[in-house]
């Protein structure tokens, strides 16, 4: 069956509200931000935390438990239809090397470029890459943190553990913050 985003709309109106927006942008940083992120991206995360293993969250596994595969298709559809607010790029001092990591890498290290996969302008690739433009630098830090430790793994062959294991601290929060404004 077709996604139906107005269903979905519904759900997340009633119940994601409080956390990531009405219309998917978030108001506190550790909530990520799900306007326009890619919808089969979405569902995939949906389904990782429902099933507790390869993504663990604990109000994310409660969101989720009684949500269908339907209304995840739904919510899915609903958050990527929705506009993207534009944020302002944070803490000046950490831009330059964000930048640098963000369309380079570290050739030093063998850090990959993050464009490469998901695109010099942040909007991700659909299906499988996604979109990191926007979002809260909090949010992401966590999330480059969650791959490093293995606690996030669910992309096959772990090509984000890969890539965060290679990254310095610094690097993590500089790029982080990069994202945000672009
Ligand atoms: C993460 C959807 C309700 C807090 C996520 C992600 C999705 C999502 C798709 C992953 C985003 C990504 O990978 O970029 C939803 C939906 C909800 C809902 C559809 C309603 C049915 C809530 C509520 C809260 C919340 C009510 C707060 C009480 C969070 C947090 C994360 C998250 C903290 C990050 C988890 C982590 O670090 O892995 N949500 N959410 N969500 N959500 Fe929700
Ligand atoms: C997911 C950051 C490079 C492939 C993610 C996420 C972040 C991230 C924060 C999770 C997004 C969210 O939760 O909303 C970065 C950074 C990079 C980088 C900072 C550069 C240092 C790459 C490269 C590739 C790649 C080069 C491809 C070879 C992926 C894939 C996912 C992902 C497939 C989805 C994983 C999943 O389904 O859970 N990346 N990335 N990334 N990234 Fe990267």
């Amino acid at each position: 069956t077709k996604a139906d985003p107005a269903k979905g709309q519904q759900i997340v109106q009633q119940v994601c509200v409080a956390c990531h927006g009405a219309d998917g942008n978030s108001s506190a940083p550790i909530n990520p931000n799900l306007a326009g992120q890619h919808p089969e991206y979405l569902f995939k995360q949906l389904k990782a935390f429902k099933e507790n293993k390869l993504r663990k969250n604990p109000t994310m596994f409660g969101m989720t438990a009684t949500l269908t595969e339907d209304d995840m298709r739904n919510v899915s559809a609903y958050l990527s239809q929705q506009k993207p607010k534009v944020l302002e790029g944070s803490k000046p001092d950490l831009q330059e090397l964000g930048k640098k990591i963000y369309k380079v890498g570290n050739p030093a290290t063998g850090l990959p470029a993050c464009a490469a996969c998901h695109g010099p302008k942040g909007g991700g690739m659909p299906a499988q890459f996604p979109r990191l433009g926007g979002q809260h630098a909090e949010y992401t830090i966590t999330q480059l943190n969650a791959f490093r430790k293995g606690e996030r793994a669910n992309d096959p062959g772990e090509t984000m553990r890969q890539i965060a294991l290679k990254m310095t601290d610094k690097e993590i929060e500089a790029v982080s913050n990069y994202l945000v404004g672009l």
